[in-house]
């Protein structure tokens, strides 16, 4: 059983909601916290949040298009009317999702809140049959706490990069693939072959790379 500092309380102990799931209430002080499903009222502030830190290099920028159209793939933590931190699971194959737009608000950072997020969309993950969750991260330190690895970024599906294509890193990518294996053994699934069917935007580049770039609670802070 894990505790969250500033975020304790009886809805704070551990996964375990059901994907339907409504509010999780959780004790912050006399105040409420609560995550849920987000919903179309909330894509203004997750927009200000995630564009927030992407205007930092710390994160790509969403578009509200992008927000809407995946809008059921992302959790929010909502305090008192405040949204407070967002993040999204991504499908991308039978057997693969991506973690994204994973965000806290840079005055609650460092309140376990990043972490529950996080270990809810995992918890969704496992509840809708994924076997690996990956992602691209500048914080590999705090993704290796909830037991990501890096992985060879060939490994992961060809449909991933088509986010790529719009980064303004295209051309210097220093970002760390990680994956979280859900199922034991997971890493079978892993693979380079391209999809079945071409990608509707056309055909797919890759990034070229460059060193990682590791953002840690030092320069978070700026
Ligand atoms: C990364 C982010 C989501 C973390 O959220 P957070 O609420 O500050 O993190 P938490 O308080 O839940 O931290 C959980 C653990 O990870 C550690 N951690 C947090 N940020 C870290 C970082 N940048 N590097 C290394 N470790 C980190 C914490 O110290 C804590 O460790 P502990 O359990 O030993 O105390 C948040 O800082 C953020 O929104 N950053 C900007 C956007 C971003 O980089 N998102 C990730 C996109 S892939």
């Amino acid at each position: 059983m894990r505790n969250f500092p500033g975020f304790s309380g009886p809805g704070f102990s551990g996964p375990g909601h059901s994907v339907e799931a409504g509010p999780v209430p959780a004790a912050v002080g006399i105040e409420t916290l609560t995550i849920r499903q987000a919903q179309l009222p909330d894509v203004a502030a997750m927009l200000s949040l995630i564009n927030g830190h992407a205007s930092r290099s710390v994160m790509l920028p969403r578009t509200e298009l992008e927000i809407c159209e995946s809008l059921r793939d992302f959790l929010v933590a909502v305090q008192d009317g405040e949204l407070l931190g967002c993040g999204a699971l991504h499908f991308y194959t039978q057997h693969m999702a991506e973690l994204r737009s994973l965000a806290v608000a840079r005055e609650h950072t460092r309140s376990g809140l990043g972490h529950k997020l996080a270990t809810e969309l995992l918890e969704q993950a496992r509840k809708y049959g994924v076997d690996v969750v990956f992602l691209f991260t500048y914080v590999p330190g705090f993704f290796e706490k909830l037991d990501f690895q890096a992985v060879d970024r060939d490994a992961l599906p060809l449909k991933a990069w088509k986010d790529c294509q719009r980064c303004p890193m295209f051309n210097a990518c220093d970002e760390t693939a990680m994956a979280y294996m859900v199922t034991p053994g997971a890493d079978v699934y892993m693979s380079a072959a391209p999809p079945d069917e071409p990608a509707a935007e056309g055909p797919l580049s890759l990034p070229i790379l460059a060193t990682p770039r590791i953002l840690d609670r030092i320069q978070d802070k700026d």
